[in-house]
């Protein structure tokens, strides 16, 4: 067992496939993270659009506290409350009628692609250029990011990327062989960039129109994250496919295919499963989680703070001079640089404030929905110190 002497050295024996950071986890609490040596931080990033609810929030504790007492494992043969719970709750709070419950985003992705090609019995799945859906075979193949396929070998076939928010390319593009769309309603990881309304009305009915699936991957931008229950909500899209994870156990792993009525036939018995999807430990974190969203109105909460924070960063961070753009919605937010934004987010830390980023020039803020206003501020302002210098 290692004990912690230096971050730099923690984790020697861990596969290198992140750049982390000199930053041991000690624990965390609402909107802040303690490292082992002490330093705490404001947490702007939610461990990458997860902790939504803030870290360790009551009631989702309580839900998993009392679960690990009531069994953590039976297997999908049998019936669990906690799967219909939050089956539930998703399929009210959006268009689909039918859930499938997976342990990540990635698998959820890939499960709407077998689905997807099952139902239609077509092959070809158009996603977007700087699209991110996942690094297993399917979704690695729908992810529009050359730097992510390479060395793992021939490629799964029948994808196709066309740029994102053209619709004269995807029109192009889409026909009769299309099994299904794939869109985020936001890009996240390639750089926070909106999609456009008339791109996404487009991306749907041409889907619809050319009898292919109009699938939403909202594994980032869903669950409150945007001010809607899901982005595409926003637009009134009403999507065959949604996919969901990162909030929806506030930490718990756990993730969700979320599909229309007439999809039931294409995953019928022994068609698709997962040991571990829909456990009860994670149900228990996801039914919290999606109760909590909803009864607390941290959606509402989302949209107002995050107006605000925009109009601020906007303000404060937009005029500067290594700034070339400000976009996002709700509390997603990107603040796109004129150069790389690494060194800029290692300066925020050392500030005491924790970003990430997106693509190379973006500093990117997924912040709890829950933050204090007075918190987020003073990450805010911390950014600004450092964009400032
Ligand atoms: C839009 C989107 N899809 C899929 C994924 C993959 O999710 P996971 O890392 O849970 O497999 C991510 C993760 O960043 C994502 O942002």
């Amino acid at each position: 067992m290692s004990s912690y002497t230096d971050p730099a050295q923690l984790g020697e024996q861990l596969f290198p496939v992140y750049k982390r950071w000199d930053i041991a986890f000690k624990e965390a609490a609402g909107s802040f993270i303690t490292g082992q040596d002490g330093t705490q931080y404001i947490d702007l990033m939610s461990g990458i659009g997860v902790t939504s609810l803030g870290h360790c929030h009551p009631a989702v504790t309580r839900a998993v506290e009392d679960q690990l007492h009531k069994g953590w494992h039976g297997s999908n043969f049998f019936q669990y409350e906690g799967q219909a719970n939050t089956a539930d709750l998703l399929t009210k709070h959006s268009c689909g009628d039918l859930v499938l419950f997976v342990n990540s985003g990635t698998e959820a992705n890939e499960a709407a692609i077998k689905l997807a090609r099952k139902h239609t019995g077509r092959q070809k799945i158009i996603s977007f250029v700087q699209s991110f859906h996942g690094r297993t075979y399917g979704s690695m193949a729908a992810t529009g990011q050359d730097s992510i396929h390479q060395g793992f070998g021939p490629k799964l076939e029948g994808f196709e990327y066309i740029p994102y928010n053209n619709v004269n390319e995807l029109e192009k593009a889409i026909d009769d062989t299309t099994a299904a769309v794939l869109v985020e309603v936001v890009q996240g990881e390639g750089g926070v960039i909106p999609g456009e309304e008339s791109f996404l009305t487009t991306a749907e009915r041409l889907a619809k129109e050319k009898g292919a699936l109009f699938m939403v991957d909202e594994i980032q931008t869903g669950l409150g994250r945007t001010g809607a229950f899901f982005a595409h909500q926003h637009y009134n899209l009403t999507p065959d496919i949604i996919t969901t994870a990162k909030a929806l156990g506030n930490g718990f792993p756990t993730g969700a295919v979320i599909g229309k009525e007439k999809l039931k036939d294409a995953f019928g018995p022994g068609s698709h499963g997962s040991t571990f999807g829909g456990n009860p430990l994670a149900m228990a974190a996801a039914e919290a989680t999606l109760t909590t969203l909803i009864e607390e109105n941290w959606i509402e909460e989302a949209a107002s703070k995050g107006e605000k924070c925009f109009s601020a960063i906007e303000q404060l961070i937009g005029p500067l001079p290594n700034v070339k753009e400000v976009r996002g919605k709700g509390l997603m937010i990107g603040i796109e640089l004129t150069e790389p934004a690494a060194d800029y987010i290692k300066e925020v830390q050392k500030k005491g404030v924790l970003v990430i980023g997106a693509g190379p020039n973006v500093i990117r803020l997924l912040p709890p929905l829950t933050i204090e206003w007075d918190t987020l501020m003073k990450g805010i302002e911390a950014v600004k110190a450092v964009l400032e210098k």
